[in-house]
């Protein structure tokens, strides 16, 4: 199975119709129009991605299968996590994050280990309990490796008693092959 589809099945299992989805990096909309389907009409998504192409990408998916619900927001998602942190701390379901550069288009525009670190908090913030945060890095080059070893520190330095984190690796035959990190907040702090 494939790391985008293990992702998509830890969400699936947590979220509940009429829930909060976050997907903090569009790219080509295929994680959007799934949270977009498993939260159902009376839910909520919000899309987020840096580069309007990706929000035109992202739309045409969405509009392909007459989804039109979905608030797509072009912009750095840690500037975005911070302020939607304001009304919805607490409330999502699930928030998805695959890190790197859109398939496809400009491999300058990359998230980093810097906007990583700053946007995993916040993001955690937004989680409700039960809620599930996944994260899936690409560590094959020094930048996605500095950055894959950002999600480990953040993974490793939570609290167990509040989150159960997991790391799943990817396939054997990509060296080194990507990681796909699962969060989950505990129910108990409901
Ligand atoms: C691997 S792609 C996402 C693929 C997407 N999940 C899909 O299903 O097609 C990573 C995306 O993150 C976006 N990105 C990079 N840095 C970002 C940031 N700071 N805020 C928001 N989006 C960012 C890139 O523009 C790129 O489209």
């Amino acid at each position: 199975m494939q790391l985008t589809e293990r992702a998509q099945g830890a969400v699936h299992a947590a979220l509940r119709p009429g829930d909060l989805a976050i997907d903090a990096t569009a790219g080509n909309g295929h994680d959007t129009l799934f949270l977009a389907r498993a939260v159902g009409r009376e839910g909520r998504v919000w899309a987020f991605d840096l580069q309007d192409s990706a929000m035109a990408a992202t739309r045409r998916r969405l509009d392909a299968e007459g989804i039109g619900t979905v608030r797509l927001v072009a912009g750095d998602h840690v500037r975005l996590l911070a302020e939607l942190s304001r009304e919805a701390k607490d409330r999502a379901g699930a928030i998805m994050f695959n890190l790197g550069y859109l398939p496809g288009g400009d491999k300058s525009v990359t998230t980093s280990a810097a906007s990583t670190r700053a946007a995993l908090p916040l993001a955690l913030k937004l989680l409700r309990p039960g809620g599930v945060m996944t994260i899936l890095a690409y560590p094959g080059h020094a930048a996605g490796a500095e950055e894959s070893a950002v999600v480990d520190e953040f993974r490793d330095g939570l609290s167990t008693s509040l989150y159960r984190a997991e790391l799943v690796a990817g396939p054997p035959g990509r060296t080194p092959s990507p990681r796909l990190t699962i969060i989950q907040r505990s129910l108990s702090q409901e």
